[in-house]
């Protein structure tokens, strides 16, 4: 099993497949996108399921496949039947921002796919292209719609933005009245691929939810799943919740459970770290599965305690979320 230096159990692997994506998030990257990994400098499918292999056993149960857009990179559909096939994965979740979504939602279901958190930060058609600056409201509230008619269980993640969709709150918590789905507010981290664009973050975890009991007074805590990162609520009588994500200001690293992986390989113990080694490069020169083990074991044996500690070890962040998969 993998244990880090602070005791906490890894078996949560987020794997980022593509740092590509065909919208252009303000929060996370620059207008003109970023400079993309060259595709020989990606992990390839075979790469990724071999990590995905070796973890499992050591107690990795739990995978998210993220992006950039996972739908973007070509056969993603054949690499999630291969990780379907993986003794010992118990849940194999995908992030996706819902524009390529649609149509695949069924084979997403038959392939085993546990779970879809949507990115979707408004329910305006013209805040929706003010925040992405790309007109695709309409492909991702029909990707929500196959979801919630499948009966795919369905988070919504929104980024809560000063000045950008705070009017989307209210209407946001209004989704969770009649579908059964989980909407979740997330503070707005610095990785929009040039370092945070505010000095002071305007709407943490407390003013989201000080906001939120505003308008539905009656709003009561509900617990929270083991490892979670949102602390949760519902409206009595609604049929969704709701979850705010302090990702900013970090109150969960306490129990963390979960490793990270780049499109082009680099491990992360942390979110704020900057890359603890690369497991690409291992695997191409050759490294064993016991070499690779021992890799995981090492860097584990030196995890930050939080956030904070690991955002203070790093060079400043320049990153895009694009290349970390969130
Ligand atoms: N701050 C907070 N969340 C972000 N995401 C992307 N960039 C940021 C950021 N700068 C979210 C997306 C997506 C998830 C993977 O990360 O909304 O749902
Ligand atoms: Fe694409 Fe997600 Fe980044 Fe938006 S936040 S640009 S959808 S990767």
């Amino acid at each position: 099993m993998l244990y880090d230096n602070h005791g906490r159990q890894i078996s949560y692997l987020r794997l980022a497949v593509t740092d590509r994506c065909n919208l252009r998030c303000f929060y996370c990257m620059p207008e003109e996108g970023i400079r993309y990994v060259d595709r020989e400098d990606l992990m390839s499918y075979e790469e990724m399921e071999r990590i995905a292999r070796l973890l499992a056993p050591l107690g990795v149960d739990k995978l998210r496949i993220t992006g950039g857009e996972p739908f973007v990179r070509k056969d993603i559909l054949e690499f999630f039947e291969r990780l379907s096939r993986i003794e010992g994965l118990k849940k194999i979740n995908l992030t996706t921002n819902g524009t390529l979504t649609a149509g695949h939602v069924q084979d997403l279901q038959r392939l085993g796919i546990h779970s879809v958190n949507l990115s979707l930060d408004t329910l305006d058609r013209e805040r929706f292209l003010q925040i992405t600056r790309r007109d695709a409201f309409d492909k991702v509230m029909t990707t929500l719609d196959e979801l919630l008619g499948h009966g795919i269980p369905t988070k919504i993640n929104a980024v809560v933005m000063e000045g950008k969709n705070i009017d989307d709150l209210v209407p946001m918590v209004e989704l969770t009245r009649r579908h059964p789905v989980d909407v979740r507010f997330i503070e707005e981290m610095p990785f929009n691929g040039q370092g945070a664009h505010y000095a002071h973050l305007a709407w943490d975890h407390r003013r989201i939810l000080a906001h939120l009991q505003e308008h539905f007074p009656a709003i009561a805590k509900v617990p929270d799943p083991p490892f979670s990162t949102s602390r949760n609520y519902r409206v009595p009588g609604f049929l969704g919740s709701v979850g705010i994500i302090a990702a900013y200001s970090r109150t969960f690293c306490g129990s963390c459970n979960r490793i990270r992986i780049t499109p082009q390989g680099m491990l992360k113990t942390c979110l704020y770290d900057d890359g603890v080694f690369n497991v690409r490069d291992l695997i191409r020169h050759g490294a064993s599965d016991e070499q690779l083990r021992a890799a995981f074991l090492d860097a584990l044996a030196n995890r930050a305690r939080d956030g904070f500690e690991a955002e203070n070890r790093r060079r400043p962040v320049q990153e895009s979320m694009s290349t970390i998969g969130g």
